[in-house]
């Protein structure tokens, strides 16, 4: 269904980077089916020598180019970018928003047309087809424009389809998780280097480690706590790192910093959240 459409990124930074770079990685678009727009002369230029495709300074004119929209700006700028773009866009369009916060009513509501909406909320490892995405859809979204939204986040990663009332919480999980991964990764890799390991090869045994133990997790389809029974010996050594772990409160800790996170995306853009 991909094949052969236009994909236009209104804010091409982080996020709309590691999605356009994803989709051209996997062949799933290539640079002449992707335009980028920006706010500033220097993000367009890095559009077009970083990124390498079409970067355009009018969001209108990048509507008027794309059969899919991406609307990839800060959750405060999209009801600016819906009324600049409204006047622009047709019914036989998609817009696909990946603002946190922001619900597909409040998109419809600003975009004041009757076209398809479908909110989704990646990550950053989209950049190398290891992303994670939800996806939902607004009241004008068919199964079809849901199917669409999927092939593209799918060509970066895996893709669930979840109830848009969950979506403060993936957002706090999968989307802000990566950052909470590299705290831990860069401790793992601080305590290498406490203990004597050279620094790039304490990250790399703490990277790869984070890695396989995740895809442990997804193949085996086990449970964490049995995966972690079978790395804890009786009176070995992993089982006092264990004990460590849970009297500085590891656990709570990051259950408490994703519900903080979640808390705080359902303020972001106020009338964002209903
Ligand atoms: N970063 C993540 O890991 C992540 C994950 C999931 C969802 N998100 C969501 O993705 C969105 C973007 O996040 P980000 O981290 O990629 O932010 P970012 O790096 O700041 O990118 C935002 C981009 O929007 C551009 N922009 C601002 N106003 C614009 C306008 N009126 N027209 C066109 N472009 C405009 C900015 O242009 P300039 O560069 O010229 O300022 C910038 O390139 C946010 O809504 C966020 O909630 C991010």
């Amino acid at each position: 269904m991909l094949s052969g459409k236009k994909v236009g990124i209104i804010g091409v930074g982080k996020l709309g980077e590691a999605i356009a770079l994803g989709l051209m990685k996997n062949g799933a678009l290539g640079a002449s089916d992707i335009f980028g727009s920006a706010k500033r002369d220097g993000s367009l230029e890095r559009i077009r020598s970083k990124v390498g495709i079409e970067a355009l300074a009018s969001n209108k004119d990048l509507v008027t180019k794309s059969d899919i929209v991406i609307l990839a700006v800060k959750p405060q700028n999209v009801a600016n970018v819906c009324a600049d773009i409204r006047t622009a866009l047709k019914p036989t369009q998609l817009i696909i928003s990946v603002a946190a916060s922001v619900t597909t009513s409040y998109i419809e509501r600003h975009l004041q047309a009757d076209v398809p909406v479908i909110r989704a909320m990646p990550n950053t490892p989209s950049l190398i087809n290891a992303g994670m995405t939800a996806i939902c859809g607004g009241k004008f979204a068919t199964k079809e424009h849901l199917a669409l939204a999927k092939e593209i986040f799918e060509s970066v990663g895996l893709v669930v389809e979840l109830d848009e009332s969950l979506f403060d919480g993936v957002t706090a999980l999968s989307a802000s998780g990566p950052a909470y991964i590299y705290v831990v990764i860069e401790s793992l890799a601080e305590a290498g280097v406490k203990l004597g390991i050279p620094r790039d090869i304490s990250t790399l045994l703490a990277a790869q480690t984070m890695l396989g133990s995740a895809k442990l997790v997804l193949e085996t389809k086990q449970h964490p706590a049995l995966l972690k029974d079978s790395v804890t010996t009786p009176a070995g050594c992993t089982i006092d790192g264990l004990l460590e772990l849970e009297d500085g409160r590891l656990r709570v800790t990051l259950i408490k910093a994703v519900v903080k996170a979640a808390e705080r995306a359902s303020q972001l853009v106020s009338g964002g959240c209903e």
